[in-house]
């Protein structure tokens, strides 16, 4: 048996937060995070538009796309770190409920920007070893909700929105998912981080007077670490597969920064209609960066049955993640 990559659906919220808007939030300029970032404007969620809320949009599309029925779901997958609720109940069950899928396994996991492809990871896991048929996996983030937007060096990267892929059983090779490469360092654990809430600072008045409840991140270091990481990760991934850069149709990277796609892209000798580029209108969604470009050259008509697509992917954790598959689902 073997798992295929079967559908996919995206739900972006409507506000857009400008570099214009954070020019009068912060002391910073359209020109400087569009030079060093390559983001114009990302969507963020309104007040009462949780990350469920988005998720469970996302997936309802996906789903009428593989052309399956809810019943047909048997393990739903959410990969964020922005989930309704620290740290019960997960995100995936509210999801579930939202959608209408009913007594079905259902778990999140927290793998920031790369928890998308773990999420791949997991549902070509249960479907080759034979206990799940058609995986919901979604990567879904209310990102806003994390970040102090009087700190300037974070508020400007991240934006809101979800991405659903169902992942289902099949006897046809040619249409299965090739390899997936998903690794971690957790000796870099402090190069992006939100100390609080958690064991290691409940929540307190220290907390909320020091803003620890708020993303942190060694922008810089982690820039370098994610070139390096992102290049030799996808690198290995074609060595081992006998895959030149060149036969692959649809490079899709983490959305992070444009400086950072651009290095990778170069490094792996890509041109511009290979690489797919979506920071600049929708920010770094973490886990949702992915499924949401997947997303948008589906909804163009770019993407096309069987043709190969290269995912690659770097994040807190550290964590890190590449996987190499066809698109086995059916045109618009
Ligand atoms: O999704 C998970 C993985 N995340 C990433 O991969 C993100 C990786 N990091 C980055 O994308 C970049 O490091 C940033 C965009 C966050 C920062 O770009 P940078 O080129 O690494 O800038 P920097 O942090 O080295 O800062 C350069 C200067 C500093 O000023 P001085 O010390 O040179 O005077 C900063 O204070 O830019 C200043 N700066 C800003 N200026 C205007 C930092 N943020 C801003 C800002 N507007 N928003």
């Amino acid at each position: 048996m073997y798992a295929k990559f079967h559908s996919i659906g995206a739900f972006v919220p409507s506000k857009i937060l400008s570099n214009e808007d954070l020019e009068k939030m912060v002391d910073t300029s359209d020109e400087w995070i569009l030079k060093r970032t390559g983001i114009k404007e990302r969507h963020i969620a309104g007040d009462n538009e949780v990350t469920s809320d988005m998720a469970a949009k996302a997936s309802k599309i996906a789903i009428e796309r593989a052309g399956l029925e809810l019943e047909d779901i048997d393990l739903v997958v959410c990969a964020t770190v922005t989930p309704d609720y620290f740290n019960m109940p997960a995100t995936a069950c509210i999801i579930s409920d939202k959608i209408g899928i009913k007594n079905v396994q259902a778990f999140d996991i927290s793998a920031a920007c790369s928890g998308f492809v773990y999420a791949l990871s997991i549902a070509k896991a249960f479907i080759e070893s034979g206990m799940k048929k058609h995986v919901l996996i979604i990567g879904a983030e209310k990102f806003s909700s994390l970040v102090d937007y009087t700190d300037r060096s974070t508020c400007i990267l991240f934006g809101d929105g979800a991405g659903a892929a169902v992942i289902s059983a099949t006897d046809n090779k040619d249409e299965a998912i090739v390899d997936i490469h998903a690794s971690a360092d957790g000796s870099y654990a402090d190069f992006l981080v939100t100390p609080a809430p958690g064991s290691v600072n409940p929540v307190s008045q220290k907390v909320i007077d020091e803003g620890l409840n708020f993303v942190q991140m060694k922008g810089n270091e982690t820039f370098k670490l994610a070139v390096k990481t992102l290049t030799k990760d996808v690198k290995s991934i074609l060595a081992k597969n006998g895959i030149e850069s060149k036969d692959i149709p649809h490079f899709i990277p983490h959305q992070a920064n444009y400086r950072i796609i651009k290095a990778v892209g170069d490094a792996l000798k890509m041109t511009e209609e290979q690489v797919v580029l979506t920071v600049e209108k929708y920010g770094n969604t973490s886990a949702a960066s992915i499924p949401m470009a997947i997303n948008d050259i589906y909804e163009s008509g770019r993407l096309k049955k069987g043709e190969m697509m290269l995912l690659d992917t770097f994040g807190g954790g550290l964590t890190w993640a590449s996987a190499l598959l066809p698109f086995a689902g059916e045109l618009l």
